[in-house]
């Protein structure tokens, strides 16, 4: 175990990754394991895919979360791409009891926006301006930071665009994308539409897209037409494990 970090986990729609993180530098200490999230992925299979990761690692000591739905005082309150079972489920306790070590848990997309804003593409603005950090995975999430400060579980994958029947999650993700073998073009045009939405709506400075779709950013990059300016995710998919073990610092 290395004594100077700290375990952050990512629970994702299809896979639960951990790492154990240098928190001041925000660098991995350890290769990041990644585990196939259980289907179902109620409480009890997710504990136990917990588990198994924190096995393989050796670690004792602090965990943070991200977790895939909207997370208030350590509880889900809401369940999108995660089992419903857990809605009203205290995370941090059932984790917790599974492992015996102490949890923290805050939004995925919140936990990535925490590390981008520190240590990636948002570092310029970590103390003037308004930030949306979107992550594109199997749903859309979303972290908003005013002057470096989050204002937690913002579910800009919910919202409604214009003339569509379903939500934006479902109008647009990577997992739309690849479930209907989508080209790069045709992804950035609909990205384009939900992204024109949030600018006009919350008009940030500045907007990063983190999660898998973020590393093919090059081939869609020219098809966003926002007034704020559009950046990758730098840290890509390890800014999720990143935030959640700095949370886990700052709370412990
Ligand atoms: C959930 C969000 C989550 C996002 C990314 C959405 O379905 O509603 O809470 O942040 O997926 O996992």
């Amino acid at each position: 175990m290395n004594q100077k970090g700290i375990l952050g986990i990512d629970i994702g729609g299809t896979g639960i990754k951990g790492a154990i993180v240098d928190v001041k530098k925000g660098v991995l200490l350890t290769e990041r394991i990644r585990l196939q999230t259980p289907q179902p992925a109620t409480p009890k299979s997710v504990a136990a895919t917990v588990e198994e990761l924190i096995d393989e690692l050796k670690y004792k000591g602090p965990v943070g979360v991200g977790f895939p739905a909207t997370v208030r005082r350590g509880v889900a309150v809401s369940a999108a791409n995660i089992d419903e079972s857990w809605i009203g489920t205290n995370i941090e306790k059932t984790l917790g009891k599974k492992t015996g070590l102490p949890f923290f848990a805050l939004n995925d997309a919140d936990a990535a926006g925490i590390a981008t804003m520190s240590f990636g593409a948002g570092r310029e603005f970590a103390k003037d301006g308004v930030v949306v950090m979107i992550t594109i995975g199997t749903g859309l999430g979303g972290a908003l930071f005013v002057d470096g400060e989050l204002m937690p579980n913002l579910e800009i994958g919910q919202i409604f665009l214009k003339n569509q029947k379903v939500v934006a999650e479902k109008f647009i993700s990577n997992k739309v994308r690849k479930d209907t073998d989508m080209s790069w073009p045709e992804f950035g045009k609909k990205l384009n539409k939900f992204l024109s939405h949030v600018d006009a709506v919350l008009n940030p400075d500045l907007i990063i897209l983190g999660g898998g779709a973020s590393k093919n950013f090059a081939d869609y990059k020219k098809f966003l037409k926002t007034n704020a300016e559009v950046r990758a995710a730098t840290l890509a998919n390890a800014a999720g494990t990143v935030g959640a073990a700095v949370y886990a610092s700052k709370r412990q």
